[in-house]
């Protein structure tokens, strides 16, 4: 009898709770609970204070605005904001500062072989000396440059490719590329025969400095369904697999690598398909052609891969990554994204993969550059306890339940814009919700108008951090003209930190969102008073309201 009402009950809970699938049910409770809390400086009334620093001291740069004085929402960046959990706070306090061969190189040496698959890195008695496959960084972008630079250096030992864009290329690749050495930084800005092309579903904006800097170019290939906006496509992240294969069977001594961002931050944090990722490994191994992830939020990719892969729902998060680890030859990752930590970056190249075969010199100049510019290749520019953080936070970040949790909140999040009117890309995904600036504005903004910057400078007097990542960040001013990005992309990016936030914050931001949706035509343009012209613009201009 008392236990036909407690079942009675139960199935009652149940029911309010709801499933773990149910993107905008807000009541189902977090898998876990604060452990520490930090009392802000400021207050949201604190709003012509705001403004004052905004224009005075920030010149309307979001990137310049004081972190303290924000009472909302910094949603900035998801990268390196991450709350750590008390388990990683816990490891931090046995780190070894050892200069060489620490405890925390050998404890992550054995996670990466857990969390990506064993043959990654040497574990056991095979792991003395330092790795020959892991080169650990202070941040992801150290890894990006310390790869082409190397990669730069070995190329240009190697005979040129020739001739330059030959027959058979789509014309609307060699559009994309042509515009995008002509919008190379420096003096010669059209393609020349030594110049090398890096393809990707899209680059992140480092990424795609880092390339350009070694004078390759960088070439984005997202899918026709991201560019045809369809939302009812789930994986807009994935490459265009025809352009990829016109890519490598016309151009393929043109390009030394394959880059896949998983999740694509650039285009809108989309996940990519195992269908897609197993297209690029079957198209770069019939040409020869070494294939890479940038793997920052490869959890959160794992995720919608469980999802929304039929093949691949009763897998664990955990073998799902290893099987999409184990078609490429190498990744780089921002280790402040998905390994829950504020610092820290690596780059893995498979041993004897494809990679290392077509580079042999590239281990060695690695190596060189980390002794040279970060410290010995066994701690890579990183405390010995935060290894021990990186290691616990690869631990944490497949689990489940932190995974529903987060990827939810961001949805749900993504849902209450929607719901207000506010136009985001849809499916949202994993990390952040994009606002599309030119649905938004309809036909109340032209491009030299930076009516995003605007948007965001606003936000910020509003309390919440938000920024633009379209047509100023991507885009380009050659002393005469605006270059838009091609493919366009014109956003506000709203990137959640990871374990940081609760709904009720996130609900601010959107009524905050909100009145600036309501009064759209009221909007002011910006005018750049510093750094137009200058690369990777968006972090280092200022800007004043137009009257
Ligand atoms: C996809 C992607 N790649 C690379 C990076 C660069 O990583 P980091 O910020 O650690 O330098 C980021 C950072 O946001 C990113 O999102």
């Amino acid at each position: 009898m008392m236990t036909d009402i407690t079942d009675f009950f139960i199935d009652e809970f149940r029911k309010k709770i709801g499933s773990a699938d149910d993107a905008p049910r807000f009541y189902r409770p977090r898998p876990y609970r604060n452990a520490a809390v930090r009392f802000r400086k400021c207050s949201i009334e604190d709003f012509e204070t705001r403004r004052d620093i905004l224009v005075r001291e920030a010149g309307l740069n979001v990137f310049l605005f004081r972190a303290d004085m924000i009472p909302g929402c910094d949603l900035l960046s998801d990268s390196g904001t991450t709350t750590m959990t008390m388990e990683q706070w816990a490891a931090m306090m046995l780190g070894d500062e050892a200069y060489g061969s620490n405890e925390g190189y050998f404890e992550l040496k054995d996670q990466i072989a857990e969390t990506f698959g064993p043959d990654w890195v040497e574990t056991g008695t095979a792991s003395g000396g330092f790795s020959e496959s892991l080169f650990l960084f202070h941040q992801g972008r150290a890894a990006e440059n310390a790869f082409f630079t190397i990669l730069a250096r070995e190329l240009r030992e190697m005979p040129a490719p020739t001739p330059v864009l030959s027959g058979g290329l789509l014309p609307e690749l060699r559009e994309r590329i042509e515009a995008r050495a002509s919008a190379l930084p420096g003096r010669k800005r059209s393609i020349d025969d030594s110049m090398f092309i890096i393809p990707s579903n899209s680059h992140f904006d480092t990424t795609q400095g880092n390339i350009e800097d070694k004078r390759m170019i960088p070439l984005n290939l997202p899918c026709r369904e991201h560019l045809e906006g369809r939302e009812d496509f789930p994986f807009r992240g994935n490459m265009d697999l025809d352009e990829l294969e016109n890519l490598l069977s016309t151009q393929k001594e043109r390009v030394p690598l394959v880059y896949l961002t998983i999740t694509n931050n650039t285009g809108g944090g989309q996940p990519v398909s195992m269908e897609n990722i197993l297209g690029i490994r079957r198209i770069t191994k019939r040409h020869g052609v070494p294939f890479f992830f940038d793997a920052c939020r490869f959890a959160e990719n794992a995720w919608f891969i469980k999802r929304g892969e039929k093949e691949y729902a009763k897998k664990s998060i955990g073998e799902i990554v290893h099987a999409m680890f184990a078609c490429v030859d190498g990744f780089h990752i921002s280790l402040k994204k998905d390994g829950l930590v504020n610092m820290g970056g690596a780059l893995v190249i498979r041993r004897g993969g494809a990679f290392y075969e077509k580079f042999p010199g590239i281990r060695e100049g690695l190596t060189d550059y980390q002794i040279m510019a970060e410290g010995h290749p066994t701690y890579g520019g990183l405390p010995g306890r935060d290894l021990k953080a990186v290691a616990e936070g690869l631990r944490t970040i497949v689990r489940p339940d932190y995974l529903d949790a987060r990827i939810l909140q961001v949805r749900g999040f993504g849902a209450r814009l929607s719901e207000i009117g506010i136009p985001v890309i849809k499916p949202v995904g994993g990390h952040a919700v994009y606002i599309d600036l030119d649905r938004f504005f309809g036909d109340g903004a032209v491009d030299g108008d930076f009516k995003g910057i605007s948007f965001a400078a606003l936000m910020l007097i509003a309390g919440h951090r938000v920024c633009e990542l379209g047509v100023y960040a991507f885009g380009s001013y050659d002393g005469v003209r605006e270059n838009p990005p091609v493919p366009r992309v014109n956003c506000i990016r709203a990137a959640v930190p990871r374990l940081a936030y609760e709904d009720r914050d996130l609900s601010s931001m959107v009524e905050a969102a909100g009145v600036l949706a309501e009064h759209r035509d009221r909007i002011p343009a910006v005018k750049v008073e510093y750094g137009r012209e200058l690369s990777m613009r968006h972090f280092k201009s200022r800007f004043a309201f137009r009257k």
